[in-house]
C-alpha cells in the first residue's frame, strides 16, 4: 500500500475544496506590510502603482484606503526636498517622514506604522551613510541612524527597521531608543540585505541611485548564505527582535536557512524588481498578474517567511 496504483495522490487534488483541506501554506492580509513613499511633490506611477509617491496630505488618502481595505501595516521610506552629505533630511525633527507620522499617527491608532531606517535616500551621493575619504564610514553612519531611528519613534513610529547594512546599527539604535525611554520599540533588522539588481524600480522612486561606485562594499554578496546566518546571529545579539530577508524570491533558500536556524519572527521583502518583473510580463500578456503574484507570495511563505513586505499588499486585500 505505498505506491502507485494503491497510492494516487490525484485524489486530494481533484476540486477545490479538497486541495483546501490539505493545503499547507496560506497567505493572511495581516501579516503583510505595504511599503509608501512619502516625498514633498507627488508623482503617481501609473505602471508600478507601488512605486508611487505620496504628498502627506495624499498619504492619508492612500492610508485611509489601505486601511478600510483591512491593511494593517505600512512601512514608510521618504525622500526629502533637499538631499545632503550627512542626511539631515533623515534625521531632521520635521524631516518628511517624521511628518507623515505625526499626521499618520493620531488618524490611525490601530494601525502598525514601520519605518525604513536609511541614509540613502537623504544622502547627496545616494550611498546608505556618510562618506569619508572615498568610502561609507561605518561608525560615523550608525550614528546618523540611531539619531533616526529615535526621531521616527519619538514621531510616532511603531517599528524601526534599518536597512543600511552597516556593522553595529542594531545595538546603535537599541542604545539610542532605551536611553531615550523607548525600550519597548521593536527592532526588525534587514540583517541578510543583499547588493541586488532587484532594487532598480525602487532606486529611480527613491532617487537614491549611488552618484559613484554601488554597495557592494556594504550590501551582501548575492553568492553568500552562511555569512547571512552570521549577520542574523549578530543582528539578534545586538538586540533584533526580527530578521528581515531581501530580496525574497531569488533568496528562498536563504529564508529556509534563516527559518531553520532561528526561532524569531522572520521577514522577506518582496522588493520592487519582483513586483515590477511581473508587472511587466502580464502588461506584456504573457503571464497573469494575480495567478503569478500570488503563487511567488505563497513560495515566500513556504520557504519560512513569517511577514512579508510587498507592494502587492493593497491588490491582496482585494484578491484574499
Ligand atoms: C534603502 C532601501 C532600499 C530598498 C529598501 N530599503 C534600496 C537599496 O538598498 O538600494 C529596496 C526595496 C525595493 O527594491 O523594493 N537602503
Amino acid at each position: 500500500m505505498s505506491s502507485y496504483p494503491d497510492v494516487r495522490l490525484r485524489r486530494f487534488r481533484r476540486t477545490a475544496p479538497l486541495r483546501a483541506l490539505v493545503r499547507e501554506t496560506h497567505l493572511a492580509l495581516d501579516q503583510f506590510v505595504m511599503p509608501l513613499f512619502v516625498a514633498p511633490d507627488g508623482l503617481r506611477n501609473e505602471e508600478l502603482p507601488g512605486m508611487s509617491r505620496y504628498t502627506v496630505d495624499e498619504l492619508l488618502h492612500e492610508v485611509e484606503e489601505l486601511v478600510r481595505a483591512g491593511v494593517q501595516s505600512v512601512i514608510l521610506f521618504g525622500i526629502p526636498s533637499e538631499k545632503d552629505e550627512q542626511a539631515t533630511g533623515a534625521w531632521e525633527d520635521d524631516g518628511i517622514v517624521q511628518q507623515a507620522l505625526r499626521a499618520l499617527r493620531p488618524r490611525f491608532p490601530e494601525l502598525v506604522l514601520m519605518t525604513d531606517v536609511c541614509l540613502c535616500e537623504y544622502t547627496s551621493h545616494g550611498h546608505c551613510g556618510v562618506i569619508v575619504d572615498g568610502e561609507v564610514h561605518n561608525d560615523q553612519s550608525v550614528e546618523l541612524l540611531a539619531r533616526t531611528a529615535l526621531s521616527h519613534v519619538e514621531a510616532g513610529a511603531d517599528v524601526v527597521a534599518p536597512s543600511d547594512m552597516m556593522d553595529g546599527r542594531v545595538a546603535g539604535i537599541r542604545e539610542a531608543l532605551d536611553d531615550r525611554g523607548c525600550e519597548s520599540t521593536p527592532i526588525l533588522a534587514y540583517s541578510a540585505k543583499y547588493a541586488s539588481a532587484f532594487y532598480g524600480p525602487f532606486r529611480e522612486t527613491a532617487d537614491s541611485t549611488p552618484s559613484f561606485g554601488d554597495r557592494r562594499g556594504y550590501q551582501m554578496d548575492p553568492a553568500n548564505v552562511r555569512e547571512a546566518l552570521r549577520e542574523c546571529e549578530l543582528d539578534l545579539d545586538e538586540g533584533a527582535d526580527a530578521l528581515m530577508i531581501k530580496p525574497a524570491l531569488p533568496y528562498l533558500d536563504v529564508i529556509r536557512a534563516v527559518r531553520e536556524a532561528f526561532d524569531v519572527p522572520i521577514a522577506a521583502y518582496n522588493v520592487s524588481g519582483e513586483y515590477a518583473m511581473v508587472k511587466a510580463a502580464a502588461r506584456a500578456g504573457w503571464l497573469d498578474e494575480r495567478t503569478a503574484a500570488l503563487e511567488s507570495l505563497t513560495a515566500i511563505k513556504r520557504a519560512g517567511a513569517d511577514l512579508i513586505l510587498s507592494y502587492w499588499t493593497k491588490d491582496l486585500a482585494q484578491w484574499l
